[in-house]
């Protein structure tokens, strides 16, 4: 796998539509967070903060502690900064960069990160640049997606994709996603010399309010990256139209069929 930085484009998230749409992912988040067991004086990484509202949340929990929210998107950073601004600098800072290149060397008590890991498609060497990150007997609480997250819209993305009408912009692109299960996350975490290692996945399917939530949660937080393939806002919409109206016809309609995979393990 290549260690070159991303293109910007690939980088750069819709931050406004993630805050207004992102309450699966929050609630997902929220339910990681309350597994964790602090003293309340730990620093804590906070891996792919997104737009910051879990980073507030695990700031809650952390009175006497800190908190370093990092992101490879400086839109995704934009709003943190502004939804954090009272702890800016006393508890919480936040970083722009690649988890294929962390500038720590342990550095942190522990670090969490939700829903994000899938969007690295190199997972051995982000669990080993996690591991450096993290001081001797740091811990690691992390879900991302995992196993068949999203198969059925995946399924029906690949085949509109290989139509006629849309195969030509997508010649060579591949999905953006790594799903592991369980046991292939397991292995990654002993590989990158990670101790108490557990990994789980559950399914956590999530149905979207209607057909214009639909076509905006997938448009803005799913297939972004797969629209970016295609030069025309027309086409583009017409590409959505077409995965909205095949979700219409689902028993129930508009349902994402997600799946969250854990990740705990212990830095040796
Ligand atoms: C779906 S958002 C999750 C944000 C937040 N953790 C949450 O649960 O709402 C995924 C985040 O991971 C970030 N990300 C993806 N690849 C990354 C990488 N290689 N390095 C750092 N951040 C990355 C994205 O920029 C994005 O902000």
């Amino acid at each position: 796998m290549s260690n070159k930085p991303l293109q910007s484009s690939h980088r750069e998230w819709n931050s406004s539509a993630y805050e207004r749409l992102s309450g699966p992912q929050v609630s997902w988040g929220k339910k990681v967070l309350s597994r964790l067991r602090l003293r309340g004086d730990e620093v804590v990484l906070d891996a792919g903060c997104g737009t910051g509202r879990l980073t507030a949340e695990l700031l809650q929990a952390l009175p006497r502690g800190r908190v370093v929210g990092l992101d490879l998107s400086q839109n995704m950073l934009c709003s943190a900064q502004q939804h954090l601004q009272a702890s800016l600098g006393s508890q919480v800072s936040f970083v722009l960069a690649d988890l294929l290149h962390l500038p720590f060397d342990h550095r942190f008590d522990g670090i969490v990160s939700t829903a994000c890991f899938h969007w690295v498609l190199d997972h051995d060497r982000l669990l080993q640049e996690l591991h450096r990150s993290l001081v001797p007997g740091g811990w690691m609480e992390a879900q991302c997606g995992g196993g068949p997250n999203l198969e059925k819209l995946r399924n029906r993305c690949d085949a509109l994709a290989a139509t006629a009408r849309f195969e030509k912009f997508f010649s060579g692109f591949r999905e953006p996603w790594l799903y592991q299960d369980a046991e292939g996350a397991a292995e990654s975490l002993l590989g990158a010399k990670f101790l108490d290692v557990e990994t789980s996945l559950e399914a956590a399917p999530t149905i979207l309010d209607g057909r214009e939530q639909y076509a905006e949660f997938v448009r803005n937080i799913v297939l972004w990256r797969h629209l970016e393939q295609i030069p025309d806002e027309n086409l583009r919409r017409e590409f959505m139209d077409n995965l909205t109206a095949q979700a219409a016809h689902d028993d129930p309609p508009f349902q994402l069929d997600y799946w969250r995979l854990n990740l705990r393990g212990r830095a040796a």
